[in-house]
C-alpha cells in the first residue's frame, strides 16, 4: 500500500518535515506536480486548518492556499477576526493531483489511498504544531481525520474527538463557495465557512 511513513522524519519540528517532504516518493502523486506543499503558519497556532491538496498556483508558488480559494478563505479569516499568527494551514494531501486539458491543469480528487498514504505527513505536522483545535476544510481533509463515512452538511461545524487530535472540526471548503451554482447558494455556503471558523477560533482561543 502506498505511504509515505517511509519518507517522515522521527523529530517532527516544522523545519524538520519541510526539508524532508521533497524526498517524499509515498505515492504517485510527486510524479507530475511541479513541487510538494509544506504547511504554513504560526509554529504553535492554537487552530490548523486542514485543506485538500494544493491548487494549481499552490503547486507553482510551493504555498499553501495562494490561489482562488485561498482568496475566498482569507477573505473569511479576516471577516470573522482571525490573525495570521493564530493559525498554521495545511492541506491532507501534499502534491497537486491534476489532468492535463491544453494548458489548464484541471483539480482531480485524491482517493482515500492518496489521503491515507499522506497521513504521516499531516499527523507530523499535528505533532509539531499541536493545536487546541484541527478545522477540516471540506470532505477530502474531515476523510483523513474523521473517517471516509464522515457526512460534512451533516455533522460541520462539531467539536469531534479522534485518535490524532482530541479536538477536531470540519466545514465545507471555500471552493464549494466558487463552484456554488448560483448567488444564493454562494451565500449560504460562504456564511457556513464564515459561521464554522467563527465557532473554531472560538474553541481554540
Ligand atoms: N485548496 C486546498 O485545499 N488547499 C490549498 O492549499 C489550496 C486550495
Amino acid at each position: 500500500k502506498p505511504s509515505a511513513a517511509p519518507f517522515v522524519p522521527a523529530k517532527h519540528t516544522l523545519t524538520v518535515i519541510r526539508e524532508a517532504l521533497p524526498t517524499c516518493k509515498g505515492c504517485d502523486l510527486y510524479q507530475h506536480a511541479i513541487q510538494v506543499v509544506p504547511g504554513r503558519g504560526a509554529n504553535h497556532a492554537p487552530l490548523m486548518l486542514v485543506g485538500e491538496q494544493p491548487g494549481d498556483q499552490e503547486d507553482l508558488q510551493g504555498l499553501p492556499f495562494v490561489g482562488p480559494a485561498g482568496n475566498v478563505l482569507r477573505k473569511a479569516l479576516a471577516e470573522v477576526g482571525i490573525a495570521d499568527g493564530d493559525i498554521f494551514m495545511t492541506n491532507a494531501v501534499k502534491h497537486f493531483k491534476f489532468v492535463q486539458r491544453g494548458k489548464l491543469r484541471l483539480h482531480q480528487n485524491p482517493r482515500m489511498s492518496e489521503i491515507t498514504a499522506c497521513k504521516p505527513w499531516l499527523l507530523a505536522e499535528l505533532d509539531a504544531v499541536k493545536p487546541k483545535l484541527v478545522l477540516c476544510l471540506g470532505a477530502s481533509a474531515a476523510k483523513s481525520l474523521l473517517g471516509g463515512t464522515f457526512g460534512l452538511m451533516r455533522d460541520r461545524g462539531k467539536v469531534l474527538s479522534t485518535p490524532f487530535a482530541e479536538h477536531v472540526m470540519a466545514t465545507i471548503h471555500p471552493s464549494a463557495v466558487l463552484r456554488a451554482p448560483n448567488d444564493e447558494m454562494r451565500h449560504t455556503l460562504y456564511e457556513h465557512l464564515r459561521n464554522d471558523l467563527l465557532a473554531a477560533y472560538q474553541f481554540a482561543m
